[in-house]
């Protein structure tokens, strides 16, 4: 998001931007809905949305107005109640939280302060300090609450309190279904991009074998080809773990479909419509994913296979920041920041294409890789553990790419997600591999 050649006022003014931008998501999330609908807790995955709105004011009094600048803590009784490893979600409604008002007064309070913080900063000294990163974590942060709240709208019953428009139509691919990534060294993470957090870092050489990639994330005509052919009561299609919970689940589509007579239907954002067949699959957790693939004779990337797709220039060899080049997103190259409420048809967004002619790894859905979310070489925790370090092995699968629900400031081709292979409440789609025949 942010162009390391910046001067100071150019990046205070960006900041600032960033900043404004994420505080009005935040404003829409939580004003849509009314009091008692903010303090409950619409499904035991998540906090109730008066806990995101006071741990996102918490988190940036804790590190910009604490850290970065050296202030009291301006309520010290509270901490604990946003800490999030103090409290699982799921306790989080019967936590004597600030009630709606007192938590908007709050988060703005903080907000007053950091503006005039703001003007004055030094983007120099410290790595902290350095290029506005702890702005930037901060503003990554709020939008990353954003998402997560934007899932408990999903979550909530009841008639629709968010509208969008739909996706412009554009041009869809007309391209090959997949096409071939050379194999060869490329770059992935990165050390140079100012507000990239912990785990993108840092840059790396990976040795990468030649393999073939879907130009387009898998769509729901495609998987609802995958459960007509049985694919949800065939063993043979899963990980060992991954049938275990789909028979103890009775899972048999993507959450939110529901059968009618000879057609899919799905609830979104709490409206009922008919699975839309060209969009990209979303809400399938990483075992379904895994099943597709293999139920189609391939496999998911690999994260390393994923970002060699996204970035490398085969032209001149380089790691680019996102498929389309170095330039930040703009509305023709991706589905991000909630401009709307669902993905665009795949194959949409040709301005937003890589070398290759691969489209959509940008925005749309959260796209499962097959790999275990780890350290790259050289790991350093910044500037905190509980970001990503404590999350790293085997029980968590990367998501890579972001989804429509993704701000561009918390989205790169480097950005790393992650979450458990069963969870499936998230924007989460995929996209297939597989390895260059010998
Ligand atoms: C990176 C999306 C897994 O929501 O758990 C928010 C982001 N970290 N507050 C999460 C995050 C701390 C994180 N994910
Ligand atoms: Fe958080």
């Amino acid at each position: 998001m942010t162009d390391p050649s910046l001067d100071a006022d150019a990046l205070r003014e960006r900041t600032l931007l960033t900043l404004t931008t994420a505080r009005a998501r935040t404003t829409l999330l939580t004003s849509c809905v009314d009091g008692p609908d903010l303090t409950a807790q619409h499904s035991p995955l998540m906090s109730p949305l008066v806990w995101d709105l006071a741990h996102i004011g918490n988190q940036e009094e804790q590190w910009l107005l604490r850290a970065v600048a050296g202030r009291e803590a301006m309520r010290p009784e509270i901490d604990s109640l946003y800490d999030a490893f103090e409290h699982p979600r799921s306790e989080r409604p019967s936590l004597p939280l600030l009630p709606p008002a007192e938590a908007r007064a709050y988060a703005a309070e903080v907000r007053g302060r950091v503006l005039d913080l703001l003007e004055k900063a030094d983007f120099h000294g410290t790595r902290l300090t350095r290029a506005g990163f702890a702005f930037g974590m901060i503003a990554q942060h709020e939008q990353q609450h954003d998402e997560t709240m934007l899932i408990t709208h999903q979550l909530r019953k009841g008639p629709p309190v968010l509208t969008a428009p739909d996706p412009d139509p554009l041009p869809l691919s007309t391209g090959p279904a997949e096409v071939l990534v050379p194999g060869g060294p490329f770059t992935m993470g990165t050390s140079t991009e100012p507000w990239a957090l912990d785990n993108e870092r840092p840059a790396h050489r990976r040795e990468v074998a030649p393999f073939w990639i879907d130009t387009t994330p898998v769509t729901n005509a495609a998987y609802q080809a995958f459960i007509e052919d049985g694919g949800y009561d065939d063993e043979r299609w899963w990980t060992a773990d991954g049938w275990a919970h789909v028979r103890r689940n009775s899972l048999r589509a993507p959450l939110f479909w529901r059968r009618d007579g000879g057609q899919w239907l799905r609830r979104r954002f709490g409206v009922t419509e008919v699975v839309p067949p060209d969009e990209p699959v979303v809400h399938v957790c990483w075992y379904e994913a895994d099943a597709y693939a293999r139920w189609a004779g391939r496999r998911l990337p690999t994260e390393t296979e994923w970002e060699k797709a996204a970035r490398h220039d085969p032209a001149t060899g380089r790691s680019r920041r996102y498929p389309w080049g170095d330039a930040d997103p703009a509305p023709e190259h991706a589905n991000l920041g909630q401009r709307h409420l669902r993905p665009a048809p795949a194959g949409s967004y040709p301005a937003g294409e890589s070398p290759l002619g691969v489209r959509q790894l940008i925005g749309d859905v959260w796209e499962w890789t097959a790999s275990d979310f780890l350290p790259y070489p050289g790991f350093e925790a910044f500037p905190y553990k509980e970001y990503s370090e404590v999350f790293f092995g085997p029980e968590y699968k990367v998501l890579r790419g972001g989804s429509f629900a993704v701000d561009p400031v918390a989205c790169r081709g480097t950005f790393r997600n992650w979450d458990y292979p069963i969870r499936r409440q998230i924007f989460s789609g995929f996209r297939t591999a597989r390895s260059e025949a010998a």
